[in-house]
């Protein structure tokens, strides 16, 4: 039996008496999956996996994800398998990259508040990081519970929200934080154009609802684009009170994973000058949230 800690009544639990490196048989995995359904973020301190192993373990979830990065220079990858996402600071020889590499900007997208991957037609259901090089201070990863800020929503304003859908576009986040619109090439929009996302989620294991949101959204069909945004502002400021909120502070070979479909989270700041090295891997959803016609 794995142990389970919450650290929050429904949010967020340590588990503890596994070792991820060994494959899991189906019980095991399946306590795994049930606390993963019910907290949304789960904490395993002392795991040094491999990229296989961490890949392998993703993989339990569901069909991986290939992280795309069409600002990163080609042929230049840290890592081994092109399944796993490289959420680090450093370049191909462990140097801290300097802030006029255009590798950064993925950095500085992860510290505003989003949703792994809403960006694509369908979206990442897990994502899993496994801490290499932490940093002494900052560089917390916070996470938010999407179902409770839903749930401390007033019915009336519920109401109003269910069945919108948002636009979702990778380039919109990029922008955000610095992308010069200049360098978006046909060829570069071409790789990840805009993609419809509902807006309330309903978690297919427990029902429960939630916001769906992310830096991703450029606007909400039927609205202006000034009346989307302020929505969606409004919304995150209400989902990210500290009520909701849980901050990971990392330490080495720690692995957290998080259910994409019902939390948010972002990447705190930190002296850019030492090395944070996480790696990633993600599992995609099912299908699309909105169905394709
Ligand atoms: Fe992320």
């Amino acid at each position: 039996m794995i142990s389970v800690s919450p650290v929050k009544p429904d949010f967020v639990a340590v588990i503890g008496n596994v070792d991820l490196r060994e494959p899991l048989n189906d019980d095991v995995f399946a306590e795994i999956d049930a606390a993963f359904n019910r907290y949304g973020v789960l904490v395993f301190h002392g795991q040094p996996l491999t990229e296989d192993q961490q890949n392998g373990f993703a993989n339990r979830f569901g069909p991986l994800g290939y992280p795309i990065a069409p600002f990163r220079p080609e042929n230049v990858e840290r890592l081994a398998r092109k399944e796993s996402a490289d959420i680090s600071n450093v370049d191909e020889h462990g140097r801290v990259l300097p802030e006029s590499d255009p590798r950064v900007l993925i950095t500085r997208a992860n510290a505003l508040w989003h949703t792994d991957s809403t960006f694509k037609r369908t979206p990442a259901k897990m994502s899993m990081l496994c801490a290499q090089s932490v940093v002494p201070e900052g560089g917390e990863t916070e996470f938010a519970d999407m179902r409770a800020a839903w749930d401390a929503l007033p019915e009336s304003r519920r109401r109003g929200l269910e069945g919108l859908i948002a636009e979702h576009d990778y380039f919109h986040s990029r922008m955000k934080v610095g992308l010069d619109p200049a360098t978006l090439t046909p060829e570069r929009r071409a790789l990840l154009p805009p993609v419809p996302q509902v807006f309330i989620r309903t978690h297919p294991t427990n029902g429960r609802k939630s916001l769906y949101l992310a830096s991703h959204i450029r606007r909400i069909y039927g609205m202006s684009e000034a009346d989307g945004q302020s929505l969606v502002q409004e919304l995150v400021e209400h989902a990210t009170q500290r009520q909701f909120v849980y901050a990971h502070q990392w330490a080495v070979d720690d692995v957290v994973l998080w259910d994409n479909r019902c939390t948010m989270h972002r990447g705190r700041p930190h002296d850019p000058s030492i090395p944070r090295v996480m790696r990633r891997a993600t599992a995609m959803d099912v299908g699309p949230s909105v169905p394709e016609k």
